[in-house]
């Protein structure tokens, strides 16, 4: 099973509108036609899809989304507005593909650019995790770890150690997925491969203490293969995909 992970399109209502000196809008609209020759089963847009959280920039997300003619799935970051979100296609928990559960997890906190998954989605984590030992990939919008860029780590995820916690309560989660940060990064945290993904809309500066943005650094999203107990080799195994303009 292939999946592609996409993340910080920034869309806005009026789609002449750039985030950062970046035409979005004409980078979705590229990138998915390489999305699309990947074949994947499934896309997950992993939040701030949205830069102003408006109805025509989901519509916008969506028709380009349903275009690929397969099963995609979207959860809110911090420029996201949830609700409008979920009027044009509701937000998903757990989803059962292919001998895996995907989790998808809402680190949204209203008009704060930090991240908290709360103490009831915590246990409600905790409650998937004991009950379904599939194997099993976690997705959310902020990283739940600590980062190169400083000024990101002040608007990360608030409950990141209750989150490691968990985690390390159970051996059948095999990678989390996040946005937020505008570049790739990987680390290993109890073993477990924590990863992000570029932008679609502009990236910043990897170990910048403060805010900075890379122009030159390409957009890209994440290819993640993810096999059956049965297959030889591993069961997860994943890439970026850099797409410059
Ligand atoms: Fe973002």
């Amino acid at each position: 099973m292939l999946i592609v992970q996409l993340s910080d399109s920034h869309l806005c209502a009026d789609p002449a509108q750039r985030y950062r000196g970046v035409d979005v809008q004409a980078r979705l609209s590229s990138m998915m036609a390489r999305v699309a020759a990947c074949q994947p089963d499934l896309v997950i847009l992993s939040g701030d899809v949205s830069d102003d959280g408006s109805i025509a920039s989901y519509q916008r997300a969506a028709e380009q989304l349903d275009a690929l003619g397969c099963r995609w799935t979207w959860l809110p970051g911090n420029h996201d507005h949830p609700a409008t979100m979920a009027e044009v296609r509701p937000l998903e928990t757990v989803i059962h593909l292919d001998g895996w559960q995907i989790v998808l997890l809402d680190s949204w906190i209203e008009g704060e650019e930090g991240g908290r998954l709360g103490v009831d989605q915590l246990a409600r984590l905790e409650a998937q995790l004991a009950g379904d030992t599939t194997p099993t990939l976690i997705v959310l919008h902020h990283p739940p770890v600590i980062v190169e860029a400083a000024w990101m780590n002040e608007i990360g995820l608030e409950d990141r150690d209750a989150f490691r916690a968990i985690l390390g309560r159970y051996d059948h989660v095999h990678a989390v997925l996040c946005g937020h940060i505008h570049h790739e990064r990987t680390c290993l945290q109890d073993g477990v491969p924590i990863m992000s993904v570029p932008a679609v809309a502009a990236q910043f500066v990897p170990d910048s203490p403060d805010f900075a943005v890379d122009e030159r650094a390409p957009a890209g999203f994440r290819l993640i293969r993810l096999s059956s107990n049965e297959t030889p080799g591993p069961l997860l195994s994943s890439r970026v995909e850099y797409v410059p303009d």
